[in-house]
C-alpha cells in the first residue's frame, strides 16, 4: 500500500497535518542523545524526513534508514544531497526481524511506523536487541486525542477529511481509509509505555503534541 502512494507521501503528508508533521518529528528529534558519531537507525523510514533530520542535528551520525517497502526508500533517496548519500544508508528490511547485530545503535527513531508493524512487542524486542545500553528509542505516533469536543472533531476529520483529500490527491482512497483505520486501532499511549518496559526499555516516557493528536515516547535500554 505504502508503494502505491510513495510518490504523493510527502505533499499528503504536510497538506493532511497542515505541516505539523514537520513540527512533530522535530520535536522528537530534540530527544536524541548528543552522541558523536552515533551510528542512529531510523525504522519505518519511509521517505527519510526523519532520517535527514538526524542527521542536521548529528552531523558526523551514520544512519541506516530501514523500511519494509522499497518504493518508499527510492523516494527517499531521491531527495538526499550528496552529503546525505554518504551519511544515510537504505536497508529493505522488516521491523521484525532486523538485520543489525545486537548493540549497535546509539539511537533509534520509528515515526509513525510502529503502528504498522504486527504484531508490536516482538518489533519493540527487536528495537531493545539492536540498541547498545544506554541507547535511546524515540516512537512518534498518533493518539487519540485528549479533550471530547476535540477528540470528536479529531474522528470526523480521519474518517471523512483524510480519505477524501488522500483519495483525490493520490487516487487511492483506500490506502487512506486504511490510515483512519490503524490510527483508531492505535491502543492508548500508557498501553504503548507498558509494552515498551515489557520489551526491557527503562526511564519510559510519553508527552502529547498537539492535545494528544501525536504520542511521543521515550525509553532507555539499560
Ligand atoms: C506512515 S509511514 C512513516 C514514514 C516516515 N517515518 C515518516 O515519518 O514520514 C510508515 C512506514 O512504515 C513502513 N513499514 C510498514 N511495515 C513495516 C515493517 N514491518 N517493517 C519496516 N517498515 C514497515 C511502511 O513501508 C512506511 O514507509
Amino acid at each position: 500500500m505504502f508503494g502505491r502512494i510513495a510518490g504523493f507521501y510527502d505533499l499528503l503528508n504536510h497538506v493532511l497535518s497542515l505541516g505539523l508533521d514537520i513540527v512533530w518529528r522535530q520535536r522528537m528529534l530534540d530527544f536524541l542523545p548528543p552522541v558523536e558519531n552515533a551510528r542512529v537507525l531510523d525504522l519505518a523510514a519511509g521517505t527519510m524526513d526523519v532520517s535527514r533530520g538526524v542527521l542536521k542535528r548529528l552531523p558526523n551520525a551514520r544512519i541506516a534508514a530501514t523500511d519494509i517497502c522499497p518504493p518508499m526508500l527510492r523516494q527517499g533517496l531521491g531527495k538526499l544531497d550528496s552529503l546525505e548519500r554518504t551519511r544515510i544508508f537504505p536497508v529493505a528490511a522488516d521491523g521484525l526481524a532486523l538485520p543489525f547485530p545486537d548493540n549497535t545503535f546509539h539511537a533509534a527513531t520509528i515515526a509513525f511506523g510502529i503502528r504498522n508493524i504486527n504484531p508490536r512487542p516482538p518489533a519493540l524486542a527487536e528495537l531493545a536487541r539492536v540498541l547498545a545500553p544506554s541507547g535511546r528509542l524515540l516512537v512518534l505516533e498518533f493518539g487519540t486525542a485528549s479533550r471530547p469536543l476535540f477528540k470528536g472533531l479529531y474522528n470526523v476529520y480521519l474518517c471523512r477529511v483524510l480519505p477524501l483529500v488522500g483519495g483525490l490527491v493520490s487516487g487511492d482512497k483506500k490506502a487512506y481509509e486504511y490510515l483512519a483505520k490503524t490510527i483508531q486501532a492505535f491502543p492508548p499511549e500508557r498501553t504503548l509505555a507498558l509494552e515498551m518496559r515489557r520489551a526491557g526499555f527503562a526511564k519510559v516516557l510519553h508527552q502529547p503534541l498537539t492535545r494528544g493528536v501525536v504520542q511521543l515516547h521515550v525509553g532507555v535500554k539499560p
